[in-house]
């Protein structure tokens, strides 16, 4: 019998094509409706299939596993993070976890590097003026913002994307501080021109702060009130990783009290609702968790995921498994 993919919800043809290709039309299912899936229908959806892809709204846990039942051979996800899904779960019933990293890193680092321009000169605001009629004169005064040039950016995890912004900095003159577990090799921290400090000296030095980070336990809620209190106060917060690292109640009250300049963010704590304090803030830029949303990323993330479930059916090894001990 060949195997049969479920995908959840319709991703750019490309992927589907090669899915299509390697397993036949008949054996590619895609989730017809353009929302996410309910519970229920991924319950019903993923029963018999012999591999998973999912999106990152979409809870992969054990339950779901057990519905789809022994023949689940792989759970690729349409996306880098990968919080979304139970991976120890997975790993226990020999189910490998695939991902998409890489193809989105510039992408997502060129939304963050926007959102850092946009909240340090207040374009979003500027532009609500603008448009609401508002405007009636140019002023030594209006709309004053923030040099983006020569200030100091502070990386919350230096991974791919915390590098890609580390390397936009450049063109800017700016000075690059990171945090993270490892220290890069002295190689890339030259080619980058980045140093490593302890957490205080990021808060306390930076004038932007982007959030590169997975979400972990040991990350979750990383930015709170006593991190915003050893923030500048014309510092501004960039977040692109996944919400739940920053306390939104504590980051709208350090914008709506002056704590911190701006925030800009795509990503946020209970996607899709926002944070009504955040709402209320005029030096708060928010966008829908666009990171890597281009046509180019989105359509390279749909052929690494295809590319995923190939291999690992066919059983080679798949080019970014999160859980590679349970390959043979
Ligand atoms: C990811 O891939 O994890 C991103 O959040 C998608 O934009």
């Amino acid at each position: 019998m060949s195997p049969v993919v479920f995908v959840t919800r319709p991703i750019p043809d490309n992927g589907v094509r090669l899915l299509v290709d390697a397993f036949g039309e008949e054996n590619v299912v895609v989730s017809k409706n353009d929302c996410p899936i309910s519970r229920e229908d991924l319950l019903a959806g993923v029963v018999g299939k012999d591999a998973l892809l999912p999106i990152l709204t979409d809870t992969i846990d054990a339950a779901v596993m057990d519905a789809a039942g022994p023949s689940l051979k792989v759970i690729a996800n349409y996306a880098v993070g990968y919080n979304n899904i139970d991976v120890d779960a997975a790993t226990e019933r020999g189910i490998a976890v695939t991902n998409t990293p890489g193809v989105l890193t510039d992408t997502t680092a060129d939304l963050a590097w926007s959102l850092l321009m946009t909240a340090g000169r207040r374009i979003g605001e500027s532009e609500r003026y603008l448009r609401a009629g508002r405007w009636q004169s140019w002023g030594p005064q209006l709309m004053l913002g923030t040099d983006i040039h020569g200030k100091t950016l502070g990386i919350f995890g230096m991974g791919r994307i915390g590098q890609a912004m580390a390397r936009r900095a450049q063109g800017f003159g700016m000075r690059v501080i990171y945090t993270d577990a490892n220290r890069l090799d002295a190689l890339s921290e030259k080619a980058l021109q980045a140093t490593k400090v302890d957490i205080r000296t990021l808060l306390s030095e930076s004038d932007f702060i982007s959030i590169h980070c997975p979400l972990l336990p040991e990350t979750t809620y990383a930015f709170g009130a006593e991190e915003f209190r050893a923030m500048k106060p014309t510092a501004c917060l960039i977040n692109t990783s996944r919400g739940p690292v920053v306390d939104e109640a504590a980051l709208a009250n350090a914008l709506r009290t002056g704590e911190i300049f701006a925030a800009g963010l795509d990503v946020y704590e209970e996607e899709p609702a926002i944070h009504p304090g955040l709402m209320a803030c005029e030096n708060a830029v928010l966008v829908p968790h666009i990171g890597s949303a281009t046509v180019e990323t989105r359509g390279k993330m749909s052929e690494m995921a295809a590319a995923n479930i190939v291999a690992v059916i066919k059983g080679e090894t798949p080019p970014n498994c999160v859980n590679p001990e349970v390959l043979g």
